[in-house]
Order: structure tokens, then sequence, then C-alpha cells
């Protein structure tokens, strides 16, 4: 367990490429104290939580609060078993996605929606704190919420700046080597540009500014990062704009590297049954990839970020003596669909962004 702020607690589930962040915080007025946790996580998170309550608050049964950012299950699956533990909870969260926990079974009076209450803003009777709701519209879901903690400036933001793990180390903050992770999550999970740039712009009018950004999956932001990765996240395009823009060109890679799976085969069968179990099965994050038996049918994330990712499977699935003879081969097959290979592929190539994808 992690301190990120003020009375602020991280729990991560064990996946080393993709795990769950669940977040506990403690109100504490001397000896009065509420507990909410923020996305409970699966079953699989049960007893770190109860752990953690035992720590943090005595037992699991002085648990007030669950927060909700949406209903996936990776955050929500957890709801009905920790209610049967800590009977004197409720959950809040939008009324869209209550709507949908109700189908778990949960008693309607546990359910409270944030969309009554005046500015989003609560103070909690019992400790006097402050704490707020912001929408996070389509970031992935409808009625998707972050939660402000303003005693400690931590916002969480659930699937918001969440990341698969990019980031080289232990420990949880967030560096630049996070940013790739994020990037490619929000390429494939997030609708268009405009929802992350409101959902931004919700964020940046918070008074006073959150000081860190605690998201559902991957590391925690703090620092100068949170402007830079607001700002980065505004202009990145995903999803809808993704396939909108970039479909002539992800059907020109797709035939490139189905071409380069061929030779690949040819010379090294070996290589290709590793490489294309690699790009099905990425562990715990969902492939970058739509295959159709043996071939790539389509790209979810940008040309540029699918080339990079399947060139770095290569290097680190190779045999360092067949490198340079793999490297002229995927050359080739690029070459050969008009795609001019990116400098960090081949390293004669000298000038940078040759390849704008
Ligand atoms: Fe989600
Ligand atoms: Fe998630």
């Amino acid at each position: 367990m992690e301190t990120i702020g003020r009375n602020f607690y991280l729990l991560r589930s064990g996946e080393r490429d993709f795990h769950r962040n669940i977040y506990i915080k403690v109100f504490r007025k001397e000896e009065v104290q509420l507990v909410m946790v923020m996305d409970p996580g699966t079953k699989l998170d049960l007893e770190m939580i109860v752990d953690a309550m035992r720590e943090l608050a005595g037992c699991v049964e002085n648990l007030d609060i669950i927060f909700l950012s949406h209903q996936d299950p990776d955050v929500s699956a957890n709801v009905l078993a920790l209610l049967s533990l800590a009977p004197r909870a409720v959950i809040i969260s939008s009324v869209d996605t209550l709507r949908l926990i109700k189908m778990y079974g949960v008693d309607e009076k546990k359910l409270k929606g944030v969309e009554p209450i005046s500015r989003r803003i609560i103070t909690l009777k019992k400790t006097g704190h402050k704490i707020q709701f912001v929408p996070a519209y389509f970031c992935h879901f409808r009625g998707s919420t972050m939660f402000f903690d303003l005693e400690s400036r931590v916002l969480y933001s659930g699937d918001f700046l969440a990341g698969f793990n990019t980031r080289k180390g232990e420990g949880v903050y967030a560096n630049s080597e996070s940013w790739k992770g994020i990037s490619i999550f929000h390429q494939i999970y997030m609708p268009t540009r405009w929802a992350l740039q409101e959902t931004v712009a919700r964020i940046t009018l918070l008074n006073p500014m959150p000081e860190v950004i605690a998201p559902q999956h991957g590391d925690v932001i703090k620092g100068e990062l949170v402007f830079e990765f607001l700002n980065k996240i505004s202009r990145l395009e995903v999803g809808l704009d993704l396939m909108k823009k970039f479909e002539p060109e992800k059907k020109l890679l797709s035939s490139a590297l189905n071409d380069f799976l061929r030779s690949l085969g040819q010379k090294f069968p070996l290589l290709r049954k590793k490489l294309l179990k690699d790009l099905k099965e990425v562990g715990n994050f969902t492939p970058l990839f739509v295959f159709s038996n043996e071939k790539i049918e389509d790209i979810k994330v940008s040309t540029r970020d699918a080339l990079e990712y399947v060139w770095n499977t290569l290097e680190r699935i190779s045999p360092l003596r067949d490198l340079e003879e793999i490297r002229g081969l995927f050359g080739m097959s690029l070459e050969k669909f008009g795609l001019t290979p990116p400098s960090w592929i081949l390293e004669e190539v000298q000038e940078e962004d040759l390849f704008e994808l």
C-alpha cells in the first residue's frame, strides 16, 4: 500500500503489464472517520481491500462509501461481495452508471447519484471534508465520473489518463516513459479527441487545481507531468478520429506486415510463430491488432505506434545474429507497399520522420 496524498492510499493488483489501481481515502476529524474506496475492482482484489481496511480503519465493516467511476467489470465486479462485508456502505456514481450497477441486484436504497448534487460538491457532515465529483463524459462511458478530494488535491480519474505499463523500474509514479502506455490505451478505448478535450477543460477549471491525478490503471501522475500529460492528451487522436483519418494507411501497413510475416515464415518459421503469438496475446492488455487466422485485418492504434510495437517485439524476440537480416526483410516489405521505413528501424536512414503515417 502506497500513500499518494493526505490519507489517500493506493493498492495495486499484481499484473505487471496492465494492473488495476484501487484507492482508499480516509476522511478523519479527531475521533470521527469516514472511509471511501474508489473502484474496488474484481474478486481477485477483495483480500487486498480487506487487509488494507483492517490496517487503515480497523475492519472492512467500517467502509462507508464505494465510489464508482463507471460500471466496467474491472472496476465494479466486487461491489456485491464488498457490500456483504460492509453492510453500511453506499455506492456513489453517476445515474447512468447506477442504472447498470442495479443489475447486479444491489438494493436501490444503496445507490446515490451525483447529478442532483449542486455543483457536484458535497461537504461530509461528520468530518467537514469537501469532495467534488467531476464528469468525464464519454471517457470512455457516457456517465464516467471522476472524484476530486479537496483535502489532498488528488483527482481520482478512473480510466481517464489510465495506461498500460510502459515505464521501466519500480515505484508507482509516472515519468516520461509512462506516456506511451497512456497514449495507446486512449487510442484504443476513448471515442474521440473531443471527449478528451472536454474532460481536460473540466479538470483545468477545478479550483484549486489537482496536484496529483490518480487513474484506475498504470502510473500515478504528479508535479509537472500533470500539465504535460493533460496537454498531450488534449492533442491525441483516438478511437473514431484514427479510424476515419488513417484508414488507407492502416490498410497499407496491414498488407506490408502480412507480407513481412510471409517472408519471415520462409526464412525463420519459428520466429514467425513466436511473433504471431506475441502479437495475438499481449498478457493482460488487449492486442493492438485484429487477426483473421494468421493475417492482420485491422490495427487499433495509429500506424506509427503499431509499427513501433511490431519492431520492438521483433527486437525483443529475435536472436541478435539474425536481427540485421530481419531488419532487411522488414524494410523490404514496407517499401513494397510504398511505406518509407522510419529512421529508428533502418539505421542507415538518417533523416528524422521520413515515415509520416
Ligand atoms: Fe473502463
Ligand atoms: Fe478500466
